[in-house]
Parts: C-alpha cells; sequence; structure tokens
C-alpha cells in the first residue's frame, strides 16, 4: 500500500480543472492506498484574503471533499493549520532553501508580475508546500501539471536535507496524468483554468448552477474551422472541450471525432454542456445535505488527529537530526 499525499487551496471556486487534474482521481486512489488530503488554508493567505470568506472556503472545500466521493474511513482529511508540524517544518526548510530556487518558480512569477507589494509569503509559498508533502512520507503526490515545479523543488529539498542530516524523508513522485493534468480556461484555451482569472468565463465551478454551466460551455472560444478534430496546438478551443468531454464521459477522444464528424462546434458544446450538468449534479446535491448535517466538522477533528499523530513523527526526526533541542515537558 502506498501513501500518498495532496492538498488543495480553499480559495475561489473550486472548477473543473481541479476536478479533472486532481479531485477526481483522490477519490480513486483513496481505495488502494492510504491516502491524506488537506484543505491548504496557510496557502490561502499568499495573496490579500478575507478572512471571513477564507473561513467560509475551508468549510465549502471540505464538504466538496465529501461530496465528490472521499470516505473520511478510507482516506485521512484535514485542514493544514490543524497540524501546527506544517508551518514548523517550512521554516527549517526555509533554512535549507536557496533564494535563486524559489525565484525560479513560475507561478510566483505569474502571480507576483505587475504588482508592487508582494508577501514573502507568496515566495517561500512553494517550501511550505514540499513540508505538507515531506512530513507524511508521502510515495506520492497526485496533482495537476502546473504542480509540476514545485514537486521537483520538494523532491529537491528533501534529498538535500537527507544529505545534509541524514536520511529523513522519503522523496516522494509526483503523479501527474497524461490527460487532463492542464484543462484550459473556457475563454482563452491557451492557458490553464485557473482560480484567479479575472474573467467569468473562464471556469466552470463544481457549484456553479446547470443555467450558468450551459452559458459558459456555449460561449467557449474555439476556432473558425468548425471541424470537431483533437489539435492541441492549433485548435486549443476545440481540443480542450473534447479532453473535459472524454474525461468526464468516459469515451475516447477518438470516438469523440468520429462521432461529431460533420456536426458543427454548436452540438459538441451543447452535449458537453449536459455531460458537465449530469457530472456535477449529484455532487451539488450530496454538497447541500452535507453542509446542513454538520457532519463536515467532525470529520476535519478526526483527520486532524490522525494527521497530526503522523506528521510528530516526522517532525521530531527532522528537529533532532538538524540539533533543535527541546526542554519542555
Ligand atoms: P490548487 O489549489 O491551485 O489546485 C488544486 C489541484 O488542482 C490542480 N489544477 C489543475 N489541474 C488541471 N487543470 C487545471 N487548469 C488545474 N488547475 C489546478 C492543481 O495542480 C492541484 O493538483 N500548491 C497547490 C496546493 C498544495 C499542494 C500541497 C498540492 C499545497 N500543498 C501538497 C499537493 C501537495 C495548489 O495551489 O493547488
Amino acid at each position: 500500500m502506498k501513501r500518498i499525499f495532496s492538498g488543495v487551496q480553499p480559495t475561489g471556486g473550486i472548477h473543473l480543472g481541479n476536478y479533472i487534474g486532481a479531485l477526481q482521481r483522490f477519490v480513486k486512489l483513496q481505495e488502494e492506498n492510504e491516502a491524506l488530503y488537506c484543505i491548504v488554508n496557510l496557502h490561502a493567505m499568499t495573496m490579500p484574503h478575507d478572512p471571513a470568506k477564507l473561513r467560509e472556503k475551508t468549510l465549502e472545500l471540505a464538504a466538496l471533499y465529501l461530496a465528490i466521493g472521499l470516505d473520511p474511513q478510507k482516506a485521512t482529511l484535514f485542514v493544514q493549520s490543524d497540524v501546527p508540524a506544517h508551518s514548523e517544518l517550512a521554516w527549517m526548510l526555509q533554512c535549507t532553501t536557496y533564494m535563486g530556487e524559489t525565484n525560479r518558480m513560475t507561478q510566483f512569477k505569474e502571480k507576483s508580475e505587475g504588482k508592487d507589494s508582494v508577501s514573502v509569503g507568496l515566495f517561500t509559498y512553494p517550501v511550505l508546500m514540499a513540508a505538507d508533502v515531506l512530513l507524511y512520507q508521502a510515495d506520492a503526490v497526485p496533482v495537476g501539471e502546473d504542480q509540476k515545479q514545485h514537486m521537483e523543488l520538494t523532491r529537491d529539498l528533501a534529498l538535500r536535507f537527507n544529505q545534509r542530516f541524514g536520511d529523513t524523508f522519503k522523496v516522494p513522485e509526483p503523479w501527474i496524468e497524461k490527460v487532463g493534468a492542464r484543462i484550459m480556461g473556457l475563454d482563452n484555451p491557451t492557458k490553464k483554468m485557473s482560480k484567479s482569472a479575472k474573467t467569468e468565463g473562464n471556469s466552470i465551478a463544481l457549484l456553479d448552477d446547470p443555467k450558468t454551466i450551459r452559458k459558459k460551455i456555449m460561449r467557449a472560444v474555439t476556432d473558425s474551422e468548425n471541424v470537431v478534430r483533437f489539435d492541441a496546438e492549433n485548435k486549443p478551443g476545440v481540443s480542450n472541450l473534447l479532453t473535459i468531454y472524454s474525461l468526464l464521459a468516459e469515451k475516447s477522444i477518438d470516438d469523440l471525432e468520429r462521432a461529431y464528424s460533420g456536426q458543427g462546434y454548436g452540438q459538441l458544446k451543447k452535449d458537453l454542456a449536459e455531460v458537465v450538468v449530469e457530472a456535477v449534479m449529484p455532487i451539488q446535491e450530496r454538497y447541500t445535505d452535507i453542509r446542513q448535517s454538520g457532519e463536515v466538522e467532525n470529520v476535519l477533528t478526526d483527520g486532524a488527529e490522525r494527521a497530526q499523530a503522523i506528521a510528530e513523527q516526522t517532525l521530531c526526526d527532522a528537529k533532532e537530526k538538524m540539533g533543535i533541542v527541546s526542554f519542555r515537558r
């Protein structure tokens, strides 16, 4: 049995990119692995944030974890800040990270571009992410493609620590799928679908109502050829729609191309809208029940306890290796 760890930020609306690139796989992976899924609320503070919203989004994401089918009997679901070891190890790892390494991160460059004041937290964000993973001695980390560089840094930091201070951390493998690891924005298919996109038509949130979903898909940017064919480079819009369709309806892209040959984009979009609505409606129904039931709090309390027990062991070991002594009773 492998141990897997992953995290999602409780910011913005959790969208189809998050679902296809990560969350949908979390559900499958809980069956045959020891899985820990974290709500990384400390990462959600690296950009200016509203405390009330952060509180609400944390509970929303926890309820969504359950609504998509994560089972607290099988997977450990918890909030990052409930396990203080994340912050402690992050500091320790920051002392072994070079400025040049965090400065190279493309996500930091993108998020800080054109801004006058950028938080130190945004700069050191990938080190906190490394701490998240390394604390649990995770074998593998299922993520979307945009986290690849952060995972490379995580591996580098683990190797460096082990080399300097002695074997402490397992060096984790990123699990990035070949298809669906980078779902593109509907209104701009040359850029990834993103929670922080400024335009409404960029993403479909798992909690969007059917009318909004249909509208966003019908307005998705395509091209003028009107031939349904997968060609990510020359036809990024249609290819993105085909990818979403294929992964949600479990049909191959070849089959879809055949089914839509001779038909224009209109039919493809209409059908895709129904596929998406059908995928999210059951999630939304369960979500509403879960929010009303109050079960989220109990799940997170149990999860925090289980996560804490594992994290504490790794943290103690890492502290000892680094020469951090304790006189606490
Ligand atoms: P976050 O919250 O931005 O995204 C959550 C997950 O969704 C994936 N994802 C996508 N996949 C496909 N297409 C897209 N357009 C798309 N957008 C996002 C992300 O790759 C991610 O897997 N830094 C992380 C959170 C994190 C984490 C961790 C992840 C913190 N600590 C430890 C794994 C392990 C992030 O911001 O994800």
